[in-house]
């Protein structure tokens, strides 16, 4: 492992920026374009067919120059040597972080304690692919001879918001005889609503869960089961034909009555929250079919690459995540916005909350120290352009600064007249909005009444980085979801916290176990929580009408 790195606040970088900053908060960035008319071209790069403009934010050249020191001061380097090379990086669970291992190409070679992993990847990225050839074709039939149809993914967390995100995302390449439905919340309008036109003959379920034990997960796989017996007289032979798991715990599966048979694997050392590209990502490959999905993979590893070799100040995302650190840490920004502009990436945002607020919402180090600075930002968004229309007021005229990430793409999969180029434009626009704002003296210039003038005023100074592609395909996709990862994976670093475990869920997850029969109790129980929950608990038992 590496080297004892000091506090963050004691590093030299980190001194140097702290300075730094002191020295250029004020500078506007109409004065930066204005003093730089290369700027533009200058601050942005190229990687694995993504173009990052970063030069609209609050950066000099010097300020990049200091957050690279900060990275290799921080052992990013032998960070991302320790991850790709299988080390125990998440401490606090003792295990290797490889989802990079699930997209390495045949042939590659991962070792973790001694073994190396990417035969196995493959070995279950081949049973997945026959088992999506078969579904597709219609060769896999259900318990009563027709056809398979419908597919629905339960599954919550990493085992749903990947899973939900990726069809979306590339709804444009899946078999539209087919049709996908996403069951995560415990809520029971979840199901029903998700079940309500579907046939139980035609209809193939995806128990999607790393640990199956998951409270919402079985809850709903139970309920699921229950539906689908109900259609064929409770013959329990039928599960085999309309069930099949994606897990890491074979013994759980089997006891809940899926043959391991119809159960793709994966393992420990892969994340909830990094696993879309694991067999968690059957319906994936259901969906948009093994070849698309083994472009989604090839995307994330060009990615995986770049990473691995770039340098920190051609990296993308480590020039993401260190930008993301400036903001966080220096002007106190507490959010980031992620905007992707085209409808199909809806669900990216949501997908992204989990990546970072699950991944980099820690306030102890991995030395257990509390940390004395800002660690993951709150993270949003929308696609655009609807945004715009919603909470983009705040973003231009706000008290708060936000970060904001805009993703373009240079090519619409569905061309429509003007439409792309209108979206486009919107891209452009706010961006440029965004940085240069409006003075008082254009204001004015436009024959605006004087009292209406600071109302119509943008002070601009606001930061965005555009993210540019030419088209959203798998691959595409495979490597904007690497890139934020890896962004991730750097902020983490610098902060120095487990960017890997997720210890904060837990308490209310227990606290809902123990409240779950004081809800369903017929007795009165002895309620011994907080006056306040005690209270909220007797009065939904009286709505309840106990
Ligand atoms: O709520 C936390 C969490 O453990 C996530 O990290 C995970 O993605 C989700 O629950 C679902 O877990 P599982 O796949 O084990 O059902």
């Amino acid at each position: 492992m590496t080297a004892q790195i000091p506090a963050l606040s004691d590093r030299q970088a980190w001194k140097k920026l702290t300075a730094h900053y002191q020295e250029i908060r004020g500078l506007h960035l109409r004065q930066m374009f204005a003093d730089n008319p290369q700027r533009g071209e200058q601050m942005s790069t190229e990687a694995v067919g993504l173009f990052l403009d970063y030069s609209k934010n609050r950066i000099t050249d010097e300020t990049l120059k200091l957050l690279v020191e900060l990275a290799e001061e921080s052992g990013l380097r032998a960070k991302i040597d320790a991850m790709f090379g299988g080390e125990k990086i998440n401490l606090t669970e003792d295990r290797a972080v490889l989802h990079v291992a699930l997209r390495a190409p045949r042939g590659a070679a991962i070792t973790v304690d001694g073994e190396n992993v990417v035969p196995e990847v493959h070995a279950v990225l081949d049973r997945m692919t026959d088992f999506a050839n078969r579904v597709r074709s219609g060769a896999w039939k259900g318990h009563t001879g027709k056809r398979i149809v419908n597919i629905v993914n339960i599954g919550i967390g990493g085992s749903d918001l990947g899973p939900v995100m990726a069809y979306e995302a590339l709804k444009h390449y899946c078999q539209r005889d087919l049709t996908f439905r996403f069951v995560s919340n415990v809520d029971g309008t979840d199901f029903a609503e998700a079940v309500v036109d579907l046939d139980p003959e035609e209809t193939l379920f995806i128990v999607a869960s790393k640990t199956f034990t998951t409270l919402e997960t079985m809850t709903n796989a139970n309920t699921a089961r229950e539906w689908s017996l109900a259609a064929f007289g409770g013959d329990a032979s039928s599960v085999a034909k309309h069930f099949v798991a994606v897990s890491t715990n074979a013994e759980k599966v089997t006891e809940f009555g899926i043959d391991t048979a119809n159960m793709f694997g994966f393992w420990d050392w892969v994340g909830g929250r990094y696993s879309m590209d694991s067999s968690i990502g059957l319906s994936t490959m259901l969906a948009i079919g093994p070849e698309g999905f083994l472009e989604m993979l090839a995307g994330f590893h060009e990615m995986d690459e770049h990473f691995r070799t770039a340098p920190f100040s051609q990296n993308l995302p480590v020039l993401m995540g260190l930008l993301s650190i400036w903001y966080n840490d220096f002007f106190g920004a507490e959010t980031v916005a992620v905007l992707p502009y085209d409808q199909y990436l809806k669900r990216f945002p949501a997908y992204l909350q989990q990546l970072s607020m699950e991944s980099n919402g820690k306030y102890i180090t991995v030395e257990g120290k509390r940390v004395d600075y800002a660690t993951g930002p709150i993270l949003f968004g929308e696609p655009g352009t609807n945004g715009q229309h919603s909470f983009y007021q705040l973003i231009h005229q706000g008290t708060r600064l936000i970060p904001c990430d805009f993703i373009a793409f240079g090519k619409s999969l569905n061309p429509l007249g003007r439409h792309h180029d209108m979206l486009q434009a919107n891209v452009f626009a706010q961006a440029e909005a965004l940085a240069f704002g409006k003075t008082a003296e254009e204001v004015k210039a436009e024959g605006t009444a004087d009292w209406l003038v600071p109302h119509r005023v943008f002070e601009g100074n606001r930061p965005s980085n555009v993210l540019l592609a030419e088209s959203l395909t798998p691959a595409l996709l495979g490597k904007l979801v690497a890139l934020y990862e890896h962004s991730v994976f750097t902020q983490g670093i610098i902060w120095n916290i487990d960017s890997f475990d997720q210890w904060g869920v837990e308490l209310g997850k227990k606290l809902a176990q123990r409240i779950i029969p004081e809800l369903e109790s017929s007795e009165q129980p002895e309620l011994q929580h907080d006056s306040s929950t005690n209270n909220l608990i007797r009065i939904y038992r009286k709505m309840k009408g106990m």
